[in-house]
């Protein structure tokens, strides 16, 4: 129980990687609010959360708005009287050539991607630096740091999502407001069922590893981050969960 009774606000938590993380923390006794534009998967999260018998808020919001990004926080605060733990895990992914990406394309993705980080960070940050204590987690990508053919406008919000935590850090770490991103590589999600098979085989030969990895395997690198003793010493850290593909 590393987390037990903090109070957790995890974004994108109807699906892969952030469900993953939803169910972790809720193992380790969290209080959690669970945001996602998708309310029948959030759902479905909070249902597994709750039989871990923890307290669970669901917020239904689009991350890519203002309002959106603000509103798992909002209600954190509204319910559980504050807010502890941050984990900015939304995210999408589309596909072009920067030559036919067209501006809606990479304003979507800057605006669900990286600005909805900064938001909802900004908006739990007062809680967290009056309580002296706060750990903020955004979920980046290995494209952040190696790049991606066809990717962009996703490989600049996650660059965009690594360089925001680093200077973050920077200003908070004195007040015990620990900021980190995790970078996972490949993953078996819903995010990435759209790409072949063929590609996807190809990929997977080429990880140290051999293999994708699983959001059961990520989820345990954000309760490190979220926990003491064990996340006490990481400030501005990018932790690639990426089976190998990017050493930095
Ligand atoms: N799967 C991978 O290979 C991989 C690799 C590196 C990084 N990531 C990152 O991990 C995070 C989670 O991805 P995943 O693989 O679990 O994907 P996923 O598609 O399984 O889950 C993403 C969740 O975010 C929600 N979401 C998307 N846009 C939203 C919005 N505007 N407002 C609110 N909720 C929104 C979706 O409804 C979904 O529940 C993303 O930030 C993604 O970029 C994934």
């Amino acid at each position: 129980m590393q987390l037990k009774n903090k109070r957790a606000v995890i974004t994108g938590a109807g699906s892969g990687i952030g469900a993953a993380i939803a169910r972790a923390f809720a193992e380790q006794g969290a209080r959690l609010v669970l945001a996602d534009r998708d309310a029948v998967t959030l759902a479905n999260t909070a249902r597994h959360c709750r039989e871990l018998g923890v307290e669970v808020v669901e917020s239904v919001a689009d991350v890519g708005t203002v309002e959106g990004a603000q509103a798992g926080v909002d209600t954190c605060v509204e319910h559980f009287g504050g807010i502890d733990i941050l984990v900015n895990n939304a995210g999408m992914l589309t596909q072009a050539r920067c030559v036919d990406l067209t501006l809606d394309m990479w304003n979507d993705m800057l605006r669900v991607d990286l600005t909805s980080v900064f938001i909802a960070s900004q908006r739990a940050l007062p809680h967290m630096l009056a309580q002296r204590w706060g750990r903020i987690i955004n979920v980046a990508s290995q494209l952040g740091i190696k790049g991606g053919a066809e990717l962009t406008h996703y490989a600049a919000a996650k660059a965009g999502v690594i360089g925001f935590s680093k200077s973050l850090a920077l200003e908070v770490a004195k007040d015990n407001v620990l900021v980190n991103a995790i970078a996972p590589g490949p993953i078996e999600t819903p995010l990435v069922a759209g790409i072949s098979s063929a590609w996807k085989t190809a990929k997977a030969a080429e990880l140290p590893l051999g293999r994708f990895g699983l959001a059961e395997e990520v989820a345990p690198v954000a309760v490190l981050l979220a926990s003491e003793p064990g996340g006490n010493l990481f400030v501005g850290q990018t932790l690639g969960p990426n089976s190998g593909d990017v050493m930095p």
